[in-house]
């Protein structure tokens, strides 16, 4: 078991030098937090599969300081790819291109001639990637199939005893993970939706932009690798609620004789919850919603237990996209309706 260390902003120089040795450090982002490793050193790379206890065909994001950094492993920039790069980033979009064969290795890529490319917005880990002068893969830092982290803590719950270090910057300001867009084929492609929206990038670029909402099943070959597999479960059994629906929704956990959490604004929880309830407050807007998401389903999993965790549903435009996508998948597209409940 390793002594899991917790790095404030200032001591980047030692998690830096902690990277350079092959060691696992988690970072901060305006996302997610992201488990660290030196991306060119494979034996590194491999021990992040281990202690996420990841598919190891779930290729890995490789995160970058500079756009010098990636280009010594991407193939070219086509036009529209370096308007994106001009205007996102640092920021919560990741772009897929096509790679230099053998200039990352199979454990980054899970195989594919292409890789997922990201500079974050967050300061202290661009400063951490610099200094230790090497790309970092950087998958968000939970347990396999568990909600992403939101706070060193989630990080530090999970990953504790199997990696070295985290780097504590506070709560993340986003709360779902980056916007993936591939870029390797004539049609761009939306792979994951996030806080840098479908119709903002269409709007941007000027041309057609694929959204790809079907959800890949367990034989079929994945085109996002990631999309197979079971995403942000926590133990108990999720139920979007429409916000018709609350009053209903409320009815029926009242007749419940197990503990049921209640992810909602506060004008909801502000209404007679009832004594077998316990609530979460989401806040008043899909942004605050999307930044308290994860926060909230890690909460009904370790702080209080519950089987049953009624959310909060948001209209799917906008960030919704992103926030509906997430719950959607920790709900296994459960939705609270009367009749599947009586
Ligand atoms: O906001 C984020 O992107 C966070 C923070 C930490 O940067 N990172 C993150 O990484 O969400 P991860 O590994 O949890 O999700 C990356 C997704 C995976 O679903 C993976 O399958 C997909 O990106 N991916 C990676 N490389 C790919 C590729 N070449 N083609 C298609 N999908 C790829
Ligand atoms: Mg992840």
């Amino acid at each position: 078991m390793l002594i899991t260390k917790i790095y404030q902003p200032d001591e980047v120089a030692k998690a830096a030098a902690e990277l350079r040795k092959g060691e696992l450090i988690a970072f901060p982002t305006e996302t997610v937090y992201g488990l660290g490793a030196d991306a060119t050193n494979e034996q590194a790379v491999k021990r992040v599969y281990l202690a996420k206890g990841r598919p190891t065909d779930n290729p890995l994001i490789v995160t970058v300081s500079s756009i010098a950094m990636m280009k010594n492993y991407v193939v070219e920039l086509s036009e529209p790819a370096k308007r994106l790069l001009a205007k996102y980033w640092p920021g919560p979009l990741t772009l897929i291109f096509k790679i230099k064969p053998g200039s990352l290795s199979k454990a980054v890529t899970g195989g594919l001639t292409t890789a997922a490319f990201r500079m974050p917005a967050n300061e202290v880990t661009r400063k951490l990637i610099s200094a230790a002068g090497v790309p970092r893969v950087g998958p968000s830092a939970n347990s396999s199939g568990k909600p992403s982290p939101t706070t060193a803590q989630h990080v530090y719950h999970d990953l504790e005893g199997s990696i070295a270090g985290i780097v504590d910057d506070g709560p993340t300001q986003v709360g779902v993970e980056s916007t993936i867009i591939d870029m390797s084929a004539a049609i761009p492609a939306i792979l994951r939706p996030g806080a840098i929206t479908a119709e903002e990038l269409t709007t941007f670029l000027g041309q057609e932009v694929m959204t790809d909402r079907h959800h890949v099943g367990q034989t079929e070959v994945p085109k996002a690798p990631g999309m197979k597999y079971k995403h942000y479960a926590p133990d108990a059994q999720v139920l979007i609620v429409a916000n018709e629906q609350w009053q209903q929704a409320l009815r029926w956990a009242s007749t419940q004789t197990e503990k049921v959490g209640v992810m909602a604004p506060a004008t909801i929880l502000q209404a007679d919850l009832p004594a077998n309830c316990q609530g979460f407050n989401l806040g008043p807007d899909v942004e605050s919603a999307s930044r308290r998401l994860f926060a909230g389903l890690r909460y009904f999993d370790s702080d209080f237990k519950v089987n049953w965790i009624l959310a909060a549903g948001f209209p799917e435009e906008g960030l919704g996209t992103a926030y509906m996508n997430r719950l959607r998948k920790s709900a296994g597209d459960q939705f609270f309706t009367t009749e599947s409940t009586d």
